[in-house]
């Protein structure tokens, strides 16, 4: 296939600036070609799919819920309230970036609770499909390619009704494991390229997800990392729409460190990377 061909024909249909040699030697266009499916590539691929069929393997893969054994918890379920009945239509069409936010504005732990766990935790537990292991699959408020849920999710408070730190949200259990504490805001101002547009100092939470690339990988291959990626991209606009449901403002941060921020999470950084960063605050007064 030549590319630099191929783009000059697509010039002519999108009206595009860019040249061809923005994608010659791209890294992205490589992935990308080397994760196609094509007959014998889907045939081969469907082979290992298939594996997870087997009820022992579909439900050990369904269960990929990272705990901090020695960490203490909050138990989010605890301050659950009833949802506010919002028009969906609206929000979506309301739901715009917010980059300045009231900075005294201390995000509640019902809050915490409905943008965490209506964005990715557990909503019900039902059967592996052609299983008999009742209860052990949970399932989510956002599709996931296989059932397999390669994201964790994690929240840096910065002004809430729990003390500032870092905290892993824990999905089977509407809860937060207690990872540091501390004010982060200017650590995460030193990693994350944010200010002086979007007012990270203001904002009351940072979320942050991270995809497990085996968790997918073992069943979809090379394939498998597009599947994380949408995933990313459905959690990240679900945090987004939520919190315009209840009157709050996030903006996604693509400009960090990854390095800097996946130690500052204490993960390794290769299996486990950062994938979403979302600010999140009270509207400002004015
Ligand atoms: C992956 C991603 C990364 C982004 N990174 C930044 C950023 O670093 N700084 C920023 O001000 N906005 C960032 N944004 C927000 C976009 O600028 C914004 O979504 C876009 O201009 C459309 O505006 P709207 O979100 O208000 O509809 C990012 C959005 C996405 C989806």
């Amino acid at each position: 296939m030549n590319l630099k061909e191929i783009k000059e024909k697509y010039d002519a249909l999108d009206n595009s600036m860019y040249g061809a040699k923005n994608i010659v030697d791209s890294l992205a266009m490589l992935y990308h070609e080397n994760s196609k499916f094509n007959t014998h590539s889907m045939r081969k691929q469907g082979e290992k799919i298939y594996a997870f069929s087997n009820p022992y393997i579909f439900a050990r893969s369904s269960q990929p819920f990272k705990c901090y054994p020695n960490a203490e918890r909050i138990d989010l379920s605890v301050y659950q309230q009833e949802l506010p009945e919002i028009d969906m239509f609206k929000i979506m069409r309301e739901r715009r970036s917010l980059r300045t936010y009231n900075p005294e504005y201390k995000l509640s732990l019902n809050e915490l609770n409905i943008i965490l766990h209506q964005s990715y935790g557990v909503q019900e537990w039902s059967a592996p499909i052609g299983s008999e292991n009742e209860g052990k699959f949970g399932l989510r408020n956002v599709p996931s390619g296989g059932g397999l849920y390669p994201l964790e999710m994690y929240v840096v408070v910065l002004n809430a009704h729990i003390p500032s730190g870092l905290y892993h949200f824990r999905p089977d259990q509407q809860s937060l494991e207690i990872l540091k504490e501390g004010e982060f805001a200017q650590e995460l101002l030193n990693m994350i390229q944010a200010e002086p547009y979007v007012k990270l100092g203001e904002a009351s939470a940072v979320v942050i997800t991270t995809g497990i690339i085996e968790r997918v990988i073992m069943k979809y291959g090379d394939r498998g990392y597009r599947f994380l990626m949408q995933e990313s991209g459905f959690v990240g606009m679900q945090v987004s729409l939520i919190t315009e449901g209840i009157g709050l403002g996030s903006c996604m941060l693509g400009g960090y460190n990854d390095d800097f921020l996946n130690e500052f999470l204490g993960i390794d950084g290769v299996f486990e990377t950062v994938n979403n960063v979302i600010t999140i605050g009270g509207k400002p007064k004015s």
